[in-house]
């Protein structure tokens, strides 16, 4: 990968910089992490811990491949990177991502599936199931992104990203059940969770180790710039739609917050929020402020 030339001084700047970001890449991994399981532990209060924990894991191993896939196919351009090196080592690595991801979905999936009742719920996330793995193999067969296949395999992957947001439909049906309205809230609060779960792992796992190995990346500083404009809307969608579930828990008084374990735990869930946003406005802040300094 060629080298940038760039001075001692700014060296120990960029190194800096870079663990601050890899540090808050963590940070915002583990808060995702920890609202999530508050919410699986709300959603299925006084279940067994161990079915909690495994909803959990199908949650995360869903959303995760959701998040990812969305960025590989919607925000990723090879033809946009000047060093062809960089675009294939950012496209094996994701494919290696992505093999994890999906049967990682799968396996959850299935064992999450033989706790749930039947129904249209399970129907869809069973389907997502077992279809993930199957594009997967066309995928694996399309060979390696940029041969002549290339347009097959991304059609095949826009396959996969449906089959997986299909499953997290079911998912939410299966944790809801009981209007439309209700769905489509859980839907959109789940969806929040897997669009920033992907960008979490594009930034740990693809991201921080390719700026950090000094090669010129500004195609994927300008995707994680896209990636970052995502997340004002993303906030504002978790806040409502958490809202409209408490709503149907609790009612909104501090008492209640505060009265119960499970306004208690909503406040986490609050907290966790709060502290994302803080870091994304902090973000969007410093990338403003570069901008304003390159022009
Ligand atoms: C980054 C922050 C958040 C993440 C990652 C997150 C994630 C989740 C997830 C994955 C679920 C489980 C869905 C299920 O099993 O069906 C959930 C449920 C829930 N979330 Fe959040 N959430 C966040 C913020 C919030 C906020 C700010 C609120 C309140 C304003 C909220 C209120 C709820 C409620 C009430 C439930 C459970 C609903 C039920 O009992 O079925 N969440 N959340």
């Amino acid at each position: 990968m060629a080298d940038r030339g760039i001075q001692l001084g700014e060296t120990a700047a960029l190194g800096d910089v870079l663990s601050l970001d890899r540090i808050q890449s963590r940070i915002v991994l583990g808060l995702l992490l920890g609202g999530s399981f508050a919410g699986v532990w709300l959603a299925h209060w006084g279940s067994p811990p161990l079915s909690r924990v495994l909803w959990w894991a199908v949650v995360i191993a869903n959303g995760t491949l959701v998040g990812g896939l969305y960025w590989r196919v919607v925000l990723f351009d090879a033809s946009r990177f000047d060093d062809t090196n960089t675009a294939r080592w950012v496209q094996n690595r994701w494919r290696r991502l992505e093999t994890v991801s999906v049967w990682s979905f799968a396996l959850c999936a299935a064992a999450g599936l033989s706790l749930a009742p039947s129904g249209i719920g399970t129907a869809a996330l069973g389907a997502g199931a077992v279809v993930s793995p199957v594009l997967w193999v066309g995928i694996r067969r399309g060979g390696v992104d940029g041969a002549g296949s290339a347009r097959r395999t991304a059609y095949v992957r826009a396959a996969l990203l449906t089959s997986t947001l299909v499953a997290l439909g079911g998912f939410a049906w299966l944790e809801t059940g009981t209007s439309i309205v209700d769905w489509a809230v859980r839907f959109g609060h789940v969806g929040s969770f897997a669009l920033w779960i992907g960008g979490a792992l594009w930034h740990n796992s693809l991201i921080i180790p390719v700026l950090r190995s000094s090669v010129a990346a500004d195609a994927l500083k300008q995707q994680a710039d896209r990636f970052r404009r995502h997340l004002p809307a993303v906030i504002l969608l978790f806040f409502v739609t958490g809202t409209y579930q408490t709503m149907g828990v609790i009612d909104l008084s501090l008492a209640a917050f505060l009265g119960s374990a499970v306004g208690r735990l909503i406040g986490v869930k609050l907290l966790v929020l709060l502290v994302l946003t803080g870091l994304v406005l902090a973000n969007l802040v410093q990338a403003a402020s570069t901008r304003r300094g390159r022009s």
